[in-house]
């Protein structure tokens, strides 16, 4: 069967949100402390604790907004204890991830001057399960009023004056379970009542966040009712409901191996990741059903494949590896985000370093960046682009996913990206591109490709890194558009500019 991609140049479908790039970190594993906080004292180089290296990694991707402090974590967090004298911070355990010591060396204000440094916003999750709504009422205070108060004050007391600009807020997280447990009416209610305290100061205007369903392959209608009941009683107190979907291999007891895999995992997984599409489509259509405006939107912060830890470490830290598998879930997810742009506002892969699809990994004093990086740096012109309206017509790959995934869109200036990728895991794919609208020209097009479990290590860590793609031809301009042929190497990604 010939595989066709169709792009129409002239027809802007929505903007797409930039903070559809966005990221998630937890206090879990090594994703805090030490890929983010190696303190003021430490032999790696750092500005004010945190360190250099990732900061100018992940700048280079353009991170809009990070979600801070969980997760599970965030329902047990208490953020008076991360602040002030670090000498003095309480230390806690960290019960969920680990059973660590949590010192709260890294609280509000370490994860605000990480958001300044990264040039980002901030997203904060406060606590419901755990947490006293008096608390989540001061934590806002502490951090956006200006004037004269007990929190505003003792946010100077604690060296800042001016207080931060903090949009979003997320009040609770995955309630139904780590979060407290709740049903969803009970969690309606409780929601509405901590919503009421989280206060606009000054010109601080929050988007408050809610917590929505989680959401598993395959069983999407059991999730219905959560977002069903939290739309019915408490949706004129939110602007986001957040939902969470996880791609495993299998079952959540058996996840299996982030490297060691047949191609039939790999196909599964693909197929596992696509379902992200239905969860989107289900969902919003609830939420439509009530608000037709579509004032709300999906957070969809926390995403990404999830398998069983890299042998020999701690199964509490979620450490795994990051190959070309990962890689196409992470950009056949961003398309689909693209391509509901008009319903999801943000979303969060998980996580930021060290944990589950993380873009970084580090050992100690080395870093290197995974496969899922690279995309999302090929990927970054997408953020605040126009979606193009596009068709693509293809066979299967493993006779089990759609051959293709792509998304196009379009900057001010005219400039349009196209990313696509070719699933399978042995085949390469002749793809017939035609660009309606005008005579375009290739101005620069890179490819990430290797096999399926190709990754990166500490001792070769640029074993898969994008380079020039070449593997296309100009057939024909004519009125109507400009007519390509694209050769995709089997497990690839490839990104196209073209004006
Ligand atoms: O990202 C890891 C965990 O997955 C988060 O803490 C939780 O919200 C989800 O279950």
């Amino acid at each position: 069967m010939a595989n066709i991609l169709a792009i129409n140049t002239k027809q802007e479908r929505v903007k797409i949100d930039r903070n559809i790039y966005g990221h998630f970190a937890e206090h879990l594993g090594r994703c805090i402390y030490e890929g983010v906080w190696v303190g003021e004292g430490s032999a790696i180089p750092n500005t004010r604790g945190i360190r250099s290296d990732v900061v100018n990694a992940l700048r280079k991707i353009n991170i809009p907004v990070i979600r801070w402090p969980g997760g599970c974590f965030a329902d047990e967090y208490h953020w008076k204890d991360g602040i002030g004298n670090p000498a003095n911070r309480k230390r806690m355990v960290n019960t969920h991830w680990g059973g660590v010591v949590e010192d709260n060396s890294f609280g509000t204000h370490e994860f605000l001057d990480l958001c300044a440094q990264l040039d980002c916003e901030p997203y904060i999750n406060g606590n419901v399960g755990s947490g006293e709504v008096a608390e989540m009422q001061e934590w806002v205070e502490y951090m956006t009023f200006k004037g004269e108060s007990p929190m505003a004050n003792l946010r100077r007391q604690n060296g800042r004056d001016e207080p931060w600009a903090v949009k979003y807020f997320g009040i609770g997280n995955e309630n139904w379970g780590c979060g407290g447990n709740m049903r969803a009416e009970y969690y309606a209610d409780v929601y509405r009542r901590y919503a009421t305290y989280v206060r606009n100061f000054d010109d601080n205007k929050i988007y408050r966040i809610a917590s929505g369903p989680g959401t598993e392959y395959g069983h999407e209608k059991l999730n219905h009712c959560w977002t069903r009941t939290m739309m019915e009683n408490a949706r004129h107190m939110f602007d986001g409901l957040a939902l969470h979907y996880y791609t495993c291999i299998g079952t959540w007891q058996e996840k299996g191996s982030a490297t060691d895999f047949t191609e039939a995992d790999y196909y599964k997984t693909l197929r596992n990741a696509l379902w992200l599409d239905e969860v989107i489509k289900q969902h919003s259509a609830i939420i439509e059903r009530f608000d037709p405006e579509k004032r709300i939107k999906i957070i969809f912060d926390e995403w990404g494949t999830w398998y069983d830890v890299e042998p020999g470490t701690n199964p509490g830290f979620l450490y795994q590896q990051n190959t070309m598998r990962d890689a196409l879930v992470a950009a056949a997810s961003l398309h689909i985000f693209n391509s509901h742009a008009d319903v999801v506002h943000m979303a969060n892969i998980a996580q930021l370093v060290n944990v589950l699809q993380a873009v970084i990994l580090t050992d100690g004093a080395k870093m290197l960046l995974t496969p899922t990086y690279h995309v999302f740096n090929m990927f970054k012109d997408h953020q605040d682009a126009e979606l193009l309206e596009s068709h693509q017509l293809c066979g299967t790959a493993g006779e089990v996913v759609p051959l293709l995934s792509h998304s196009a869109t379009q900057k001010e200036d005219g400039a349009v990206t196209l990313t696509v990728c070719n699933f399978s895991a042995d085949k390469e794919a002749e793809v017939s591109l035609s660009l309606l609208g005008g005579h375009m020209s290739v101005r620069n097009a890179e490819i990430l490709s290797g096999g399926t479990s190709s990754h990166n290590t500490f001792g070769s860590p640029q074993t898969v890194r994008p380079v020039d793609f070449t593997g296309f031809r100009i057939d024909e301009h004519n009125k109507t558009g400009t007519q390509m042929t694209l050769n995709l190497p089997a497990c690839s990604v490839v990104k196209m500019t073209v004006k």
